[in-house]
């Protein structure tokens, strides 16, 4: 859990980062006084940043660790240990929900997207945020090894392609008007480094990325899908 979080902290400050946090937010419509949650909140920063827009935000995540980091971290904030498919709200409680690179690691998207229409009162919005896990693109002096790499880490998740599947998925599950808008996160740094050493464990490859980041020639690029629709 630490690595991850680790990873995700250094991410979540990158500006391409904090502008999709904030274009997700825009798209949940008006925060302020609204009841929205977070699903798979993670470390908890969206929590807080839209708590600090007016909204009464709840965090939910499967992994107590998790939950006791967001709580340590936004002592204000509502965090509770919950399954994404199954939340612990009621139904028709919140007008908003966002679920940020969560999907993938379900082996059932489509449940917890029920879930969100469920917690979701009418005219509710949702936003899904995620990568797909086949298309990320590293500079490397070995290609055909890079992409069996990153295919391999794909088909180690239980969803990998899901962000590609958002639109489709939100419409079978009755939402409808939906946005959909790619935004690409490019990693020339510590932060890409540590990335690539969740995707691949090959101790060559990743000598080469990091010998790239001391010569300031790493490159990462992945595009992140976002869509939004409503309830
Ligand atoms: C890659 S992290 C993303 C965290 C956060 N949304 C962010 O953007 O930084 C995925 C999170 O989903 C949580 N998670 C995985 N399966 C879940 C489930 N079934 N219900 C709720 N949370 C889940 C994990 O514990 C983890 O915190």
């Amino acid at each position: 859990m630490s690595s991850l979080l680790a990873v995700l902290d250094a991410v979540d400050a990158q500006p391409m980062a904090v502008g999709l946090r904030t274009r997700s937010y825009q798209l949940l419509g008006d925060l302020t006084g609204r009841t929205v949650v977070d699903a798979g909140c993670g470390g908890g920063r969206a929590v807080a940043e839209m708590a600090e827009r007016g909204a009464h935000a709840v965090g939910v995540d499967l992994d107590p660790d998790m939950i006791a980091v967001a709580t340590r971290r936004w002592p204000a904030g509502e965090f509770h240990i919950g399954d994404a498919c199954e939340l612990p709200l009621a139904t028709g409680s919140v007008t908003g929900y966002r679920a940020d690179k969560v999907l993938h690691t379900l082996d059932d998207p489509a449940l917890a997207v029920a879930e969100a229409r469920r917690v979701l009162a009418p005219g509710g919005r949702v936003v899904l945020i995620g990568q797909d896990w086949d298309m990320i693109a590293v500079d490397s002096d070995e290609p055909e090894l890079t992409r069996r790499l990153v295919h391999a880490k794909a088909d180690s998740l239980p969803s990998p392609r899901v962000a590609r599947g958002y639109r489709n998925l939100l419409l079978d599950a009755g939402f409808t008007d939906p946005v959909v808008e790619v935004h690409t996160a490019v990693f020339t740094d510590e932060a890409g480094l540590a990335l690539l050493h969740r995707i691949a464990e090959d101790r060559s490859w990743l000598a080469e990325q990091d010998e790239r980041l001391r010569r300031n020639r790493i490159f990462v690029a992945i595009p992140m899908f976002l869509v939004a629709a409503q309830r």
